[in-house]
C-alpha cells in the first residue's frame, strides 16, 4: 500500500463541532478549549464562523472568540465566511485564513445559505477577491460531494463542475465534504478518480462525517489516492444543522491513532489532544464518543 509520509490534520471542532451542539458554550469556555487545542501540535484550527446568528446561534460570538484566543506561532486560525458581511467581521478580528463554503447539490445549497448554486458564485468570488486583497489565504468547502440530504446521490461530474468554478476564483485549497456521512470507499475512489486528473492532489482536502461509521475507511482510501490534508473534529462532534441526518465529523483522536500506527507524521501529540478532549467533556458535561476517549476513560477508571 502506498501511503503519504506526512498528513496535515485540520481541526474543525470549534466550528463544525459547536455549530451542531445543543449545549450552549460560553465564549470563555470556547477560548479556553481552543487555547488547549493550540498546545496539542495541531497546525490548523477552524475557530468559528461569521454567519447569521439566527442561522447558527451557537457561534454568535465569533468576533469575540477570534479576538480573545491566545495565538500560538505556527498555527493557522481560520473562520468560515458566507459573504462580504461575514468577511468584514473575520478581517476585523484578524483571521489568518478565510473559508468560503457552498454545496454541490442545489437543495442543500439553498437550505444552507439561502441561494441557488449560480447565485452563490458571484457572492463567493467577491469574498475571495477581497480576502486575497487583504493578504489572506482562502480555503473553499464543497459540501454534499457524495449525496444530498434532500435529493440523494450527487454525481462526481457535478462536483468537478462546481469545484472548477471555485478554483477559478483563486481559492488555495478545496475541502470535499461528505456532509451527511453516507460515502463508502468505492464512492470516494470514483469521486477522486474524477477530481485528480483535473485538480492538483495537494490542493484537495477530505472532510468526512462519520454518520455510518465509514469515515476512517474513506480516509484510508483517500490516503491511498494521495490526499494529505484531512479535516476532523475532537470528540467526533459536528454536523450541519441544515443537512438532515448529518452527525459528527471523524474524531481527531481516532484519526490520529490510525495515522500514528501507520507511521504517518502529523505533528499532533495524542496525550495533549486527549487533555483538550477532557476539558471539552467537562465543559459540555457529557462524555465524548470517540474510541480513543472511551479507551482513555476506561484506563483512568481502572
Ligand atoms: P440571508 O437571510 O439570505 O441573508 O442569509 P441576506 O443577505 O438576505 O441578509 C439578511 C440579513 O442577514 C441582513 O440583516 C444581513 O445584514 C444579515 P437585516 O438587514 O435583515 O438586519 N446577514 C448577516 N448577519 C451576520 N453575519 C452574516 C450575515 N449575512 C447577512 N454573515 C446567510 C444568508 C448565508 C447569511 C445565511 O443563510 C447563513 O448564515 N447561513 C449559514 C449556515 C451555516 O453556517 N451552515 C453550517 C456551515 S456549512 C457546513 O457545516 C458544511 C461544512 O462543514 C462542510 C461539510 O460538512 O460538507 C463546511
Ligand atoms: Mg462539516
Amino acid at each position: 500500500m502506498k501511503l503519504p509520509n506526512k498528513v496535515t490534520i485540520k481541526e474543525v471542532g470549534p466550528r463544525d463541532g459547536l455549530q451542531n451542539e445543543p449545549h450552549h458554550m460560553s465564549t470563555e469556555n470556547k477560548v479556553a478549549w481552543i487555547n488547549q487545542l493550540s498546545e496539542s501540535g495541531l497546525s490548523y484550527i477552524e475557530v468559528t464562523s461569521f454567519v447569521h446568528p439566527k442561522w447558527i446561534p451557537q457561534l454568535a460570538d465569533a468576533s469575540e472568540v477570534l479576538s480573545s484566543i491566545k495565538r500560538k506561532p505556527g498555527v493557522t486560525y481560520a473562520a468560515l465566511v458566507p459573504n462580504m458581511k461575514g468577511l468584514e467581521g473575520a478581517l476585523q478580528a484578524e483571521v489568518d485564513e478565510v473559508s468560503v463554503f457552498m454545496s454541490a447539490s442545489e437543495s442543500h445549497n439553498k437550505n444552507n445559505i439561502n441561494k441557488t448554486i449560480e447565485e452563490t458564485f458571484p457572492v463567493l468570488e467577491e469574498v475571495v477577491n477581497e480576502a486575497k486583497a487583504a493578504g489572506k489565504t482562502v480555503r473553499g468547502y464543497l459540501s454534499t460531494v457524495i449525496a444530498c440530504p434532500y435529493k440523494g446521490p450527487v454525481s462526481p461530474e457535478q462536483v468537478v463542475k462546481v469545484a472548477d468554478r471555485l478554483f477559478s476564483m483563486g481559492i488555495d485549497e478545496l475541502s470535499l465534504g461528505d456532509t451527511i456521512g453516507v460515502g463508502v470507499p468505492t464512492q470516494i475512489e470514483r469521486l477522486l478518480e474524477s477530481m485528480l486528473p483535473v485538480f492538483k492532489v495537494d490542493k484537495l482536502a477530505m472532510h468526512f462525517h462519520d454518520t455510518r461509521g465509514t469515515a476512517l475507511a474513506n480516509v484510508l482510501k483517500s490516503l491511498e489516492m494521495g490526499i494529505t490534508t484531512l479535516d476532523s473534529a475532537l470528540g467526533g462532534l459536528g454536523g450541519c444543522p441544515y443537512a438532515r441526518g448529518a452527525s459528527g465529523n471523524v474524531a481527531t483522536e481516532d484519526l490520529l491513532y490510525m495515522l500514528n500506527e501507520m507511521n504517518i507524521e502529523t505533528g499532533v501529540d495524542m496525550e495533549r489532544l486527549l487533555q483538550a478532549g477532557e476539558l471539552l467533556e467537562s465543559i459540555l458535561v457529557k462524555p465524548l464518543h470517540s474510541k480513543q476517549m472511551d479507551i482513555s476513560r476506561k484506563v483512568e477508571e481502572r
